[in-house]
């Protein structure tokens, strides 16, 4: 796997190299078939389990794709991201740290053991509890300004108008019974302090946006830009805010199996059960990645093993 791990040090190098290195990652992690399509959402075990994008955007807005990177797919857990940073950048530091957390679990992304071992506490924004805990602090109030404000805010990252995709909301709001009992069990030792179920409802169509390799590589690279996002130049979020929600990507974006990801990749991440990754090298780029194959933590298998060829072929490895 250590194909020539480059140094950590200067600028990524000349666009036409970039180019030349991203297909050279596609084509070594297509090599591996392995893993499966999530299920446990209806609509997402229809994927084509051999769809398979990847995208670089650098800081400057240089883009470079490779296979199928403007392909559609479900953003998932990804969301959790964005929408963290979204309300961090309205509550502040220390608020979010104290009521949603910044520590890893160690158990699954929708452990309701983890919730109770934690005294209630939702312990991280990436976990189901803790981005539930997080949507249910979006501002607005009323859940349609809530979704809207989501809305809005992850189109900023991406530089675009991000859609719904119906079929998924509707499958994943008919089998989100887990999520539903998660938001009960975090209002009941008053962790959420509004209705749990539109707060479930919020929450899953943020996961249901559409989005593609292209797009999730924008939203990296505006965390990578300290905000700003390179294609539209719109301030989408503070420089604090980046730094805060990288580091939480860096224990927590790949939950369980997040010091194996630091350990390979060295960089802050976040995936999702559709297949996307979204990879942010600081002051560099953002990577977005895209195979619905995933391993038993729910990580795309492809999308790893691509980035991780990224990471070390470029020098982005932040250690
Ligand atoms: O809440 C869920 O279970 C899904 N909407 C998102 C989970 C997810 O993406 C986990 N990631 N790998």
């Amino acid at each position: 796997d250590h194909v020539g791990q480059r140094a950590a040090t200067g600028a990524l190098p000349p666009w036409q190299r970039v180019d030349e290195l991203v297909l050279e990652a596609y084509a070594w992690a297509r090599q591996d078939a392995s893993g499966a399509v999530a299920d446990y959402i209806p609509a997402l075990a229809q994927a084509d389990p051999d769809a398979f994008g990847l995208c670089v955007v650098e800081v400057d807005g240089g883009t470079h794709t490779a296979g199928d990177a403007d392909a559609g797919f479900s953003i998932q857990s990804i969301s959790k991201a964005f929408v963290y940073a979204l309300v961090c950048d309205e509550l502040g530091h220390a608020a979010v740290r104290e009521r949603i957390g910044v520590n890893n679990t160690g158990l699954a992304f929708n452990s309701v053991v983890a919730v109770e071992l934690n005294g209630g506490h939702p312990m991280n924004p990436m976990v189901n509890a803790g981005a539930l805990a997080t949507t249910a602090l979006v501002p607005g109030g009323a859940p349609d300004e809530q979704w809207a404000y989501v809305q809005d805010g992850l189109s900023r990252f991406a530089g675009r108008p991000l859609a719904l995709d119906d079929e998924v909301y509707a499958s994943e709001s008919a089998t989100n019974q887990r999520n539903q009992a998660i938001a009960r069990l975090l209002e009941s030792y008053g962790r959420i302090e509004v209705d749990p179920l539109p707060v479930v409802d919020v929450y899953t169509r943020q996961c249901s946006l559409v989005v593609t390799a292209r797009d999730v590589a924008v939203m990296g690279a505006t965390l990578a830009d300290g905000g700003v996002n390179p294609l539209t130049g719109e301030r989408v979020v503070s420089a604090e805010v980046c730094r805060d929600t990288l580091a939480v990507l860096a224990s927590t974006g790949l939950y369980e199996r997040s010091g194996e990801w630091l350990f390979e990749i060295g960089l802050p991440g976040k995936s999702g059960v559709a297949g996307g990754i979204v990879t942010v090298a600081p002051g560099k780029a953002g990577i977005g990645a895209f195979a619905p194959r995933l391993d038993p933590a729910g990580n795309s298998v492809r999308a790893q093993r691509a980035t991780g060829y990224l990471s070390r072929v470029l020098g982005l490895n932040v250690f």
